[in-house]
């Protein structure tokens, strides 16, 4: 068999599955059902009989308001609609609730969700330790993996997109633990100004740097809002250009016409076949990208994206986990180190500084909210210690009974390179961030 035949049949199911679901037939019929099944009493009956009661619900459901289909179409339907309500079983409920970001199971007596941004324990239950490895068995062999003694961990993607971890003892020492995150909904940048994440200056400024080329890091804690912002941030990006993404698993959804999506990939059951940021940031640079978007950076591709970002691939956008603007350019240097060169850290030092242009910090508030609470623009060049300029800060009010976040965001004038090389650009900026402007300039700072 040609190397083309064997994808193709490899993805033959998986496609068939997706064809009906992407136009939403499976899902919608599975959210019907749900509502319409008593899962209480569901839960007391045996495997076969449960299996056999929904498969009538779902007869009636389609003899009533289906598509008209052919016996053979008809039975394939049911049956894999019956086989998402059952496939996670108790947690069903829970993923067809859209406002539900995150569902994290902490062995069977213990289930947390996510929602706007807030964390709450839920009553849902696993009967037993056994109910919870038949889920847990049925997400993992759904993507050919296995979970046991030898391969306690396991990465997973659910039919709809949805990613899984699954950790089991005894490296798990609360039993068997899932993490079951949402693909993230997007966010304009209209959408995100409306949430107060950003204000109108700052989106004017982020977008005269996206198009001027300057080399962005977006960075934040989990659950900031990195992936989101940098998603929001691509739009952009002209259409004229051809950009490459670079992620663990994809959750970017870019705009343009002309996007090449690249997934790192874990090794298999035997430990083989893994293809990783790093192969695939060098990959891209033989592709002719315009730009390069990187989902998260956390190892040695850091060096590889400084290297192509001071070789002719400006404009490029990575995220990085990080808690401060300091913090995120300390830690992109460190990452960079962990390659098997030796690199003095000057040189590091040195591709940092040539490297990136500004770094935007985002915050998770109390409230669930996410702000950008500093964009930071590198001031230091060549090997000199880090130094940081404040070009906007989002200055928080004290918290009041109401536990709502609120205060406003100040800016300041750029530094006079950053301000000469977007007018090169051609691009205009808002007058709080321009010399002529009355604010305050940038106040800068040593980041080490
Ligand atoms: N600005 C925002 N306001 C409110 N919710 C947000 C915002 N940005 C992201 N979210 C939500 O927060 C969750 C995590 O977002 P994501 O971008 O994946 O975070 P990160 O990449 O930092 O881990 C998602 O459910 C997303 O919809
Ligand atoms: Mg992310």
């Amino acid at each position: 068999m040609g190397l083309r035949d064997r994808i193709a049949a490899e993805r033959d199911q998986l496609v068939a599955a997706a064809r009906l679901d992407g136009e939403g037939t499976i899902s919608a019929y599975r959210r019907k059902l749900l509502d319409e099944v008593d899962l209480n009493e569901l839960a007391k009956l045996t495997p076969t009989q449960r299996r056999a009661r929904l498969e009538r619900v779902v007869g009636h459901l389609l003899t009533r308001e289906g598509p008209v289909l052919s016996n053979a179409e008809r039975t394939s339907l049911v049956r894999q609609i019956v086989d998402a309500a059952l496939g996670l079983g108790v947690l069903e409920p829970l993923l067809s609730d859209e406002t539900v970001t995150e569902i994290m199971v902490n062995g069977p007596g213990e289930v947390w969700i996510e929602r706007e941004g807030k964390l709450e324990r839920v009553k849902t239950r696993f009967a037993d330790e056994a109910q919870l490895y038949q889920t847990i068995d049925r997400i993992v062999s759904a993507v050919n993996r296995r979970v046991d003694e030898s391969s306690p961990m396991v990465d997973a993607r659910l039919p709809g997109g949805e990613r899984v971890n699954v950790i089991i003892p005894p490296l798990a020492l609360n039993g068997p633990s899932i993490t079951i995150r949402r693909f993230p909904r997007t966010f304009s940048m209209d959408e995100l100004m409306e949430l107060g994440t950003l204000d109108e200056s700052v989106r004017r400024l982020l977008g005269a740097c996206v198009r001027a080329r300057f080399n962005l890091i977006v960075s934040g804690g989990t659950g900031t809002g990195k992936t989101t912002l940098l998603n929001a941030l691509s739009a952009f990006i002209p259409e004229s250009e051809r950009i490459i993404t670079i992620e663990d698993s994809a959750e970017l959804q870019l705009q343009q016409p002309h996007v090449i999506s690249l997934e790192s990939r874990p090794p298999n059951v035997e430990g083989k076949g893994q293809v990783t940021i790093r192969d695939l940031v060098r990959n891209s640079l033989r592709m002719r990208p315009d730009r390069i978007l990187v989902g998260e950076v956390r190892g040695a591709e850091t060096l590889d994206m400084l290297q192509a970002m001071n070789t002719g691939h400006e404009g490029s956008i990575a995220t990085v986990h990080a808690n401060s603007t300091e913090d995120a350019i300390m830690r992109l240097e460190t990452l960079a180190s962990m390659t098997d060169l030796t690199i003095p850290f000057e040189a590091l030092r040195d591709q940092v500084n040539s490297g990136i242009d500004v770094i935007v910090q985002l915050e998770r508030n109390v409230d669930g909210s996410r702000r950008v609470v500093e964009v930071a623009a590198v001031a230091s060049r060549r090997r000199e210690t880090f130094r940081l300029a404040t070009i906007t800060r989002f200055d928080f009010d004290p918290i009041g009974p109401d536990r709502v976040v609120s205060g406003r965001f100040r800016h300041y004038r750029m530094p006079p390179a950053m301000l000469k090389r977007l007018a090169l650009a051609g691009e205009e900026v808002p007058e709080e961030f321009s010399v002529t402007g009355d604010e305050p300039e940038a106040p800068e700072r040593e980041a080490s």
